[in-house]
């Protein structure tokens, strides 16, 4: 429990970090914020001198608009200057700094004892290969490439690979299902896909070929330019002897026999037949500062997710310096991120920004829970990781077996613990803190989005006193403000809108293809900053506290959803006239999706309709989306316009019946229907 004050309570930074720490004084951090936000360009002009540039700048540093009223959304770091990140990222740590033999990341699967490692040189290798092999396949700069994937190896590579020739890759969690697949591949207008055969999450076997192969009918239905399928030999990948033996331990020998990959020969090619021969060297292809580097797909509130789009001169240096302060980078670490590359936190903190530093990183392919609850800590021991990111969902999942799987190991490589995705609630920092890291460790919740590229709001291991739940400080470059409702700047103790008033490196530059959308969602509310979405809290200490999403986005375990897309999914089904999701409480994974359904003329809300409904939004978006209460509604609080009033909705979810003024509502009758018919939400 936590005791009361304890969140006014500050944890300090232990001595040990100071001596050899980036940032080893609040005093220090203070003043190197200052002229980052006073003087951007030189800041960060010193930082880009860094980074190989082809061609250097020579135009302004920095140029963008952010006001909506004044014209286009615009920005623009380094314009004119050329380089190529996948060059910076490998080809220098080898050949400059002579990393070359430096282990980039060690692979642990799915079962223990099945591991791999792969060196700066040999990712170098393997990247140029198959950037020959994309070039081959008629891939050129500008063109975007999906990329279906588990956490294995071939993930990095494949989008350093883009990267390398100047294709955009478009990385689909492999958890999202076939629809959303489809999707994104229409939305970018992609050529080509990669994939793999199959992989086990925990116990569970995900067939991912066939999901894929289904994705790519859907695509041809509707129009898709999609020409080939590269498919990864994941987990038949050992391949069976004569005998029929594999030669991995037995419970990976298991999976070697599960799986036979659905074949078209017309579409379908094997990543290690077109890899083998292929040459290990591959001029990059010099791209400007602002070219186009990667989309990532976000939830958006219209219900259709947004391709955000990253370039590849100022995210470069953006993920870069932010891992190297965020996580007080030493040459000796072996940093561990947890987070799926599928998500942002592992584009920025396990791809981009580890390796432009030169860093060792352990990529898992598995979960936390698989095969027992110590396997977190277990792979810590066994590599000595000792700077370590994950989510404040896996924190609570794991505090729930208490500290005896984690104390069973000794964890003393860890030096920075931290976390990302959604607001970390005391008792889980402090859980974190004090058995996890064992009093030694600070904690770095880092607070950022999709959008931002990187780190917003973060401690500095070193430098900042952390209370627990608060993202504490802004990162360099980055100038927050609090607004109220009519857009006037908060000052001191205030709570409000959070919104950044000028542009850092990371910032996405449009939503791809759609950069109207892309200025009424962020820059039109309030114009001059860039809308966060976040509701934020700052204290009498300057500290900021997420609240949490003032849209219709909520947050499950780290991810975003958008209440709009799961609705249009259950409205799929032919039982179902009107659909209205509200995010509810949840003890493990923050927030869950509760939703409220009214029914067409003769169909029954029965237990089969609940479950139909449930596995229609499994299929539509992915597991992550499974509601996890379904209410029958006869009909919905509307205001007289006809609008769904969710605050109300999200009210009865939480049995909370003060409602304020229901004055404006159409039919106040039926507020009491619905709170008598509430789904049991104590488990
Ligand atoms: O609501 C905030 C929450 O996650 C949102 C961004 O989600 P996404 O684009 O998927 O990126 C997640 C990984 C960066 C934010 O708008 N969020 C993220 N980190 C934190 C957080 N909320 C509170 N504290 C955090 N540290």
């Amino acid at each position: 429990m936590v005791l009361p004050g304890e969140q006014a309570r500050l944890y300090r930074p232990r001595p040990e970090l100071l001596p050899a720490a980036h940032v080893p004084s609040l005093p220090h951090y203070q003043r190197l914020y200052q002229r980052s936000v006073e003087e951007p360009h030189e800041f960060w002009g010193d930082i880009a001198k860094e980074f190989y540039w082809k061609r250097q700048h020579t135009g302004p540093f920095l140029k963008y608009n952010f006001d909506v009223t004044k014209g286009k959304i615009f920005i623009e770091w380094m314009k004119g200057a050329t380089t190529n990140i996948c060059y910076n990222l490998l080809d220098r740590n080898v050949n400059e700094k002579k990393l070359g033999d430096k282990v980039a990341f060690y692979w642990e699967g799915n079962e223990p004892g099945d591991s791999t490692k792969i060196t700066y040189r040999e990712l170098l290798h393997k990247v140029c290969q198959f950037a020959n092999v994309l070039r081959s396949q008629g891939v050129k700069k500008g063109d975007r490439v999906s990329i279906y994937l588990p956490m294995i190896l071939e993930l990095v590579v494949a989008m350093l690979a883009c990267a390398r020739i100047g294709a955009l890759h478009s990385v689909v969690f492999a958890g999202f299902s076939a629809d959303s697949l489809c999707e994104r591949i229409l939305d970018c207008g992609c050529s080509l896909l990669i994939t793999a055969d199959a992989f086990y999450r925990g116990d569970k076997l995900v067939n991912l070929k066939h999901i894929a192969d289904e994705a790519i009918r859907k695509c041809k239905d509707r129009g898709s330019s999609l020409k080939k399928c590269i498919v990864v030999k994941h987990l038949g990948r050992e391949e069976i002897t004569v005998d029929g033996t594999c030669s991995k331990s037995p419970p990976v020998k298991r999976l070697c026999q599960d799986v036979q990959a659905p074949w078209n020969p017309d579409v379908d090619a094997w990543w290690h037949e077109l890899m083998s021969g292929a040459s290990t060297e591959c001029e990059p292809e010099w791209c400007d500062a602002e070219d186009e580097l990667f989309i990532l797909y976000t939830s958006g509130s219209t219900g259709k997710p947004k391709g955000v789009l990253h370039t590849v001169g100022g995210y470069m240096i953006f993920a870069a310096t932010s891992f190297k302060y965020v996580f007080d980078y030493q040459p000796e670490d072996v940093y561990w991120c947890t987070a799926d590359i599928g998500w942002i936190t592992g584009h920025s903190y396990l791809t981009y920004g580890p390796l432009a530093n030169g860093a060792t990183s352990v990529l898992f392919e598995g979960v936390p829970t698989y095969p027992d609850v110590g396997r977190m800590w277990s792979i810590i021991d066994k590599y000595k990781v000792t700077k370590f990111y994950t989510a404040p969902t896996a924190i609570r999942l794991l505090m729930k077996y208490g500290e005896k799987p984690v104390k069973k190991h000794s964890r003393k490589s860890l030096k920075v613990l931290g976390t990302v995705g959604e607001p970390i609630n005391p008792e889980a920092w402090l859980w974190y803190y004090s058995v996890v890291g064992e009093e030694r460790c600070p904690i770095v919740d880092t607070f950022w989005q999709t959008e931002t590229g990187g780190h917003m709001l973060t401690p500095l291991p070193a430098a900042t006193p952390m209370k627990p739940g608060s993202a504490t400080f802004p990162f360099f470059g980055v100038v927050p403000a609090i607004l109220s409702e009519s857009g006037e700047e908060l000052e001191g103790e205030a709570e409000g809108y959070l919104v950044f008033k000028q542009p850092w490196p990371g910032i996405m530059r449009t939503l791809y293809g759609k950069h109207p959308q892309f200025e009424t969602v962020y820059f039109k509310k309030f114009p001059g900053y860039y809308v966060t979405g976040d509701g934020c809290r700052r204290d009498k200490d300057g500290y900021y506290w997420i609240t949490g999403r003032i849209d219709d986005m909520l947050n499950v375990s780290g991810h975003l959803l958008s209440t709009a897309e799961v609705e249009s999914a259950l409205l799929e089904h032919a039982a179902v006239a009107e659909a209205a999701v509200v995010s509810h409480p949840h003890p493990l994974k923050g927030e869950c999706l509760y939703c409220f359904v009214t029914l067409r003329e003769g169909h029954e809300f029965t237990k089969n309709l609940t479950d139909e409904l449930k596995k229609q939004v499994r299929e539509k978006i992915g597991p992550i989306a499974t509601p996890d209460y379904i209410q029958y509604a006869p009909s919905l609080p509307k205001t007289r316009s006809g609008k769904i009033t969710r605050r109300i909705l999200r009210k009865i979810a939480k049995n909370d019946q003060d409602l304020g003024d229901i004055s404006t509502l159409a039919d106040p009758g039926i507020i009491k229907h619905l709170f008598n018919s509430r789904c049991d939400t104590k488990q």
